[in-house]
């Protein structure tokens, strides 16, 4: 979590934003996994109906989300950054996608190292495009996988490409 809210910070940072709007980057670095070690059980239970048939592995963004929101946390955007920050979705607006981005870009991950590295130093100014190559990524991991692929993950596929255009 913390190399992620560094992450957070540093493009927040280099995108000039206001001191304020930096702290609230890096904040959700250290939010948007607060139950990632949770039971999935346990998790899936705190969700609403519709929710409940989410992969194990995703239940702690929007468990996470509705736990901030019952603590009294109020910021819409962040609520939705940290539900989505694994399924990706078209309402995410750029603190959604850079949370997106720094979960999967963080040094600490083993896996296509280079890659990675590549993409990080493409952000912050990169962002769509970063995003939608990490999203390709995924979504190809799971079709060879022969695994679902979420509506709320294929919608924002969707989402993104309509952006570049
Ligand atoms: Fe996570």
């Amino acid at each position: 979590m913390a190399r992620v809210a560094a992450l957070l910070q540093d493009w927040a940072e280099a995108r000039g934003e206001h001191s304020d709007e930096v702290l609230r980057w890096r904040s959700l670095g250290f939010l948007h996994d607060c139950l990632r070690d949770q039971d999935p059980k346990s998790l899936r239970k705190m969700l609403p109906k519709d929710q409940r048939d989410f992969p194990d592995n995703v239940l702690h963004g929007p468990a996470a989300a509705y736990r901030l929101r019952k603590e009294g946390l109020k910021d819409a955007e962040i609520l939705n950054a940290v539900a989505y920050h694994t399924l990706g979705s078209p309402s995410l607006g750029d603190l959604g996608l850079a949370t997106y981005a720094a979960d999967f870009l963080e040094p600490g991950r083993r896996l296509r190292r280079k890659w990675r590295a590549r993409l990080r130093e493409a952000m912050p100014q990169d962002l769509e495009p970063v995003v939608l190559d990490i999203l390709g990524a995924r979504m190809q991991y799971l079709i060879k996988d022969k695994r679902r692929v979420r509506p709320e993950t294929l919608a924002f596929w969707n989402h993104m490409l309509a952006l570049k255009r």
